[in-house]
């Protein structure tokens, strides 16, 4: 499974890097209005430190504008992939879209049908938000192992993305489901190699250490 870091935030981005745990990157408008800076600037700032993809949002919702801002940010870098919302006229944008050979990536996905209609309509990848779901006591998870069994019962070529990440647990059955990719935000990786067990067990290996005696 790929890891990318659900950020805007290009100090998270670097040290998500030097962990070997950011295989790419996903945006968001919040993410972005986080930052406090110019949209522009930070996309061309990811796309040079990230060799990876780069999902960067459109944030009109007429088939017009989005079709004009997804040029915009397919010219920013090679590596942009562009988020398109999961609505009719966004659905259209990515058969258009992917007809032109540009990637994207369908956002605000919360159900197995909506995805098996991006995965049609050409999708590179499929964002479905687990966390949300969560949140209004749906299990997103389950909606997860629905899409997967429908893209590989037709051989879809659209990677499931995980989205909407919110802790380990989310990350692990990610995994074993085997979605392609899961979008975690930076506390969550940062949260993944870390166990009570492994720091109370390394402390005692140290100390017990302490005791052997020294080599002259
Ligand atoms: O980038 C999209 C998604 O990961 C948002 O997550 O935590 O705002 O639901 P969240």
């Amino acid at each position: 499974m790929q890891f990318f870091i659900d950020s805007a935030d290009v100090g998270e981005i670097k040290k998500a890097l030097a962990m070997g745990l950011c295989d790419g990157v996903t945006t968001n408008p919040s993410l972005v209005a986080k930052t406090g800076r110019k949209f522009s600037e930070v996309l061309k700032e990811i796309t040079s430190l990230v060799p990876g993809p780069v999902s960067a949002e459109v944030t009109a919702v007429d088939h017009e504008g989005m079709m004009r801002e997804a040029h915009a940010l397919a010219k920013v870098a090679d590596n942009v992939v562009v988020k398109v919302p999961l609505i009719v006229e966004g659905l259209r944008v990515v058969r258009d879209l992917s007809s032109e050979g540009i990637r994207t990536n369908v956002t605000l996905c919360f159900s197995p049908v909506q995805a098996l209609l991006a995965a049609k309509a050409g999708a590179t990848y499929i964002s479905p938000f687990v966390g949300r779901l969560d949140d209004i006591s749906e299990d997103g998870m389950a909606m997860v192992a629905q899409i997967l069994e429908i893209y590989r019962a037709y051989d879809f070529a659209t990677k499931v993305l995980v989205a909407s990440v919110r802790h380990p647990i989310h990350v692990l059955e990610a995994a074993r489901l085997g979605a392609d990719v899961a979008t975690i935000p930076f506390n969550v990786i940062d949260q993944l190699a870390r166990h009570p067990l492994t720091d109370a067990g390394l402390k005692k290996f140290l100390a017990d250490w302490e005791k052997v005696p020294k080599e002259k």
